[in-house]
């Protein structure tokens, strides 16, 4: 591929949710850095389009289809991944969702609501890990990041389970680096800010009346007075999986533009 710096030349990556938003991004960005990607993903359409994307380039990625909240869909992932590349060096647990039915207070949020969004946003993290570990030892080493949320430090009315999931994604980073240190395996999390996803441009515009302030609002909550780019969440990723990151696990990073350096009353 164009601009292939080879650092990641030979290494198999997975990446969960690599459809659209970050995933996309950091999965092309793998691939023009020489990884082979496989995009874990249920939206058919738009994972063809991100693998045709990066083959036309002359990189390599594959589709695999999976329900990464469900222990089959899990398994289904790592197992087809394998089989395609022949092991796994790096997992970004980029997974996660936000409904339109869970922005409300607990009271109000149905018990399937919870469930799923535990599912995907933690459960999934977990399950990949599972299935992935073996290989990555297999291989002498591995990498594993968890894309948890600046919603997993601090919080705002009307995200329970959101909220909870996130910081269940930064405990699960901690706990994981301490168990597979010994193997050389490095477990990781980003907290990012708002970004421009389809995730966030469906949060924002649940009114389409208020979108535009909405954005606005989101963009001065960030002292850089901006919201990021997929991109510049990809950056990050590719650091905390390389050499460049080796004394680093068990820890988070925030790609937040300063949000979470401001206080309240500033
Ligand atoms: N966008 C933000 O501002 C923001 C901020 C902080 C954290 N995050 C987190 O970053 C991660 C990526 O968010 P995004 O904004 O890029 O999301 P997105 O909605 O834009 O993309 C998520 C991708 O995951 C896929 N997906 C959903 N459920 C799946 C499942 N069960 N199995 C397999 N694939 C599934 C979707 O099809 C989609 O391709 C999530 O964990 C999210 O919680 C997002």
């Amino acid at each position: 591929m164009a601009n292939n710096s080879g650092r990641f030349n030979g290494k198999v990556v997975v990446v969960t949710g690599g459809a659209m938003g970050m995933g996309q991004a950091t999965a092309a960005a793998f691939a023009r850095e020489g990884a082979m990607v496989a995009i874990v993903d249920v939206a058919d359409a738009a994972a063809e389009a991100v693998v045709a994307e990066i083959t036309n380039l002359g990189g390599s990625a594959t589709y695999i289809r999976a329900d990464v909240g469900t222990g089959a869909g899990a398994a289904t992932a790592i197992e087809a991944t394998v089989k395609a590349y022949g092991g796994l060096d790096v997992l970004f647990n980029n997974v996660g969702i936000q409904p339109a039915e869970s922005y409300c207070n607990a009271e109000n949020t149905p018990e399937a609501v919870w469930d799923r969004i535990m599912d995907v946003n933690v459960k999934s993290h977990f399950l990949m890990a599972k299935y992935g570990i073996p290989h990555m030892r297999a291989r002498g080493g591995g990498v594993i990041i968890n894309n948890a949320s600046v919603q997993g430090l601090q919080s705002m009315p009307g995200v329970p389970p959101y909220a909870a999931s996130k910081g269940a994604c930064l405990s699960l980073t901690r706990q994981l680096a301490v168990e597979y240190a010994h193997e050389r395996i490095r477990v990781l999390a980003i907290c990012p800010g708002t970004i421009d996803t389809p995730l966030v441009r469906i949060a924002l515009g649940r009114d389409p009346d208020t979108y535009a302030a909405n954005l606005e609002n989101a963009a001065r909550a960030h002292p850089l007075g901006r919201i990021g780019q997929p991109e510049e969440i990809a950056h990050v990723v590719l650091f905390l999986a390389s050499d460049g990151a080796s004394f680093m696990t068990g820890e988070y990073v925030c790609v937040d533009g300063g949000m979470m350096a401001k206080g309240a009353w500033a």
